[in-house]
């Protein structure tokens, strides 16, 4: 007999972006935003400014490292990052999951830049990061969201490299280690660790992305909504708040309150604490349901956000289990990402209860069996 569970997760949301809201969220916590006024008033530059100083100072980035908030999420944030920087040397571009695959495909056939090398490797593993020539400029993610595969540490790309690294780490940034001075362009987006509000990026520059930014001029046009630059300097004011066009302040309020929230529960160690107990729940659970497994059979390149797994089911039976939990109202959003393999993923980043995952879990264990005894 296949028992019902009792219990259901107070949070079912489990989607890997945008991502649950923090424990506790309430639309109350937006009260200070300016709304109405000019992003560009003492009050509205303010806001964006305290979200540029909280997000240094909880990421315990270098006191030298630049932080912006751009357009278009994670991938305005990224594409302006290779639209002007890219080009200056040849470039290596490392991919093992759909995002990495379209900044590759961007460079290589929308910039059309030449000299380009693409490691790549199938869903569940990580190219030999062996293969990178740090005199070339690196493009990378470092946790594949649609893969579940994340770089394990940051010591295979060296301190004193000739080319920049640029890392797209919006899964990663608030729930991974970061090796911040091996990093010269991060970017983010709101969406996703924290559960903030889409739409709006952050990139994180290094002073040797600034120094490419204000001394290499890329041979393309740019429009005004990707410029970093104009005649060989740096637009500073974007990085202190003043934004290329008009942001919402409702959103940066929003992202305001999920800081304030990640301070209170003790900052990043604590981010990625929660993050990893959350994945072992999902091990917990793997290891006693043998027709379920983690598509990343190598625990050190497992992510321990977006936990991506692979079950011994047909996908239409897969199909029956996720909408069988999301009529129960137990787990949203749980399926793989359309080009992935298909699959199960939780997102176990921080704002994820562990104790919501495992009760999610029990319910998928009644779901296998109810659409197994079909
Ligand atoms: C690794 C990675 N890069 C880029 C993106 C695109 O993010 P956005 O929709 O915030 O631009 C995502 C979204 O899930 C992602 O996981």
């Amino acid at each position: 007999m296949n028992k019902k569970p009792d219990a259901k997760p107070r949070n079912p949301y489990f989607s890997s972006g945008p991502c649950a809201k923090f424990p506790g969220y309430s639309l109350m916590a937006l009260q200070e935003a300016p709304l109405g006024r000019s992003h560009r008033s003492a009050a509205g530059k303010a806001r964006l400014k305290k979200s540029i100083e909280k997000t240094k100072e909880l990421l315990a980035l270098p006191h030298d490292y630049l932080v912006g908030i751009v357009p278009a999420s994670d991938t305005g944030a990224i594409e302006m990052a290779l639209w002007n920087l890219l080009g200056e040397r040849a470039v290596d571009v490392l991919c093992f999951d759909s995002f990495g695959r379209e900044w590759a495909y961007d460079i290589v056939h929308q910039l059309k830049l030449e000299e380009v090398r693409v490691f790549s490797a199938e869903y569940g593993f990580l190219p030999d990061l062996s293969q990178v020539d740090f005199d070339h400029d690196l493009v990378f993610t470092w946790n594949g969201t649609t893969s579940g595969v994340k770089v394990p540490r940051g010591d295979f790309i060296p301190l004193n490299r000739g080319g920049l690294t640029i890392c797209d780490a919006t899964s990663a940034v608030f729930a991974m280690e970061l090796p911040w001075e091996r990093l010269d362009v991060v970017t983010f987006s709101w969406q996703k660790v924290l559960g903030g509000e889409a739409a709006h990026g952050m990139l994180v520059l290094s002073p040797r992305a600034v120094e490419r930014l204000e001394s290499y001029t890329p041979p393309r046009p740019l429009p005004k909504i990707f410029r970093l630059a104009k005649e060989g300097k740096l637009l500073r004011g974007l990085f202190e708040g003043s934004t290329i066009n008009t942001p919402s302040m409702l959103c940066n309020e929003d992202y305001l309150a999920a800081l304030g929230w990640a301070e209170s529960v003790g900052g990043l160690p604590a981010l990625i604490r929660r993050s990893e107990s959350n994945l072992q729940a999902v091990a917990n659970f793997v290891d006693d349901h043998e027709w379920v497994r983690f598509l990343a059979s190598d625990p050190a390149i497992r992510s321990h956000t977006s936990v991506c797994l692979s079950v011994d089911l047909a996908p239409e039976k897969l199909q029956e289990i996720i909408a069988l939990l999301e009529e129960e109202q137990v787990a949203f959003d749980i399926a793989s990402y359309r080009e992935a393999p298909p699959g199960l993923r939780f997102w176990c980043g921080a704002t994820v209860e562990r104790s919501d995952l495992e009760l999610a879990l029990q319910w998928l264990q009644w779901a296998y069996h109810e659409v197994t005894k079909r």
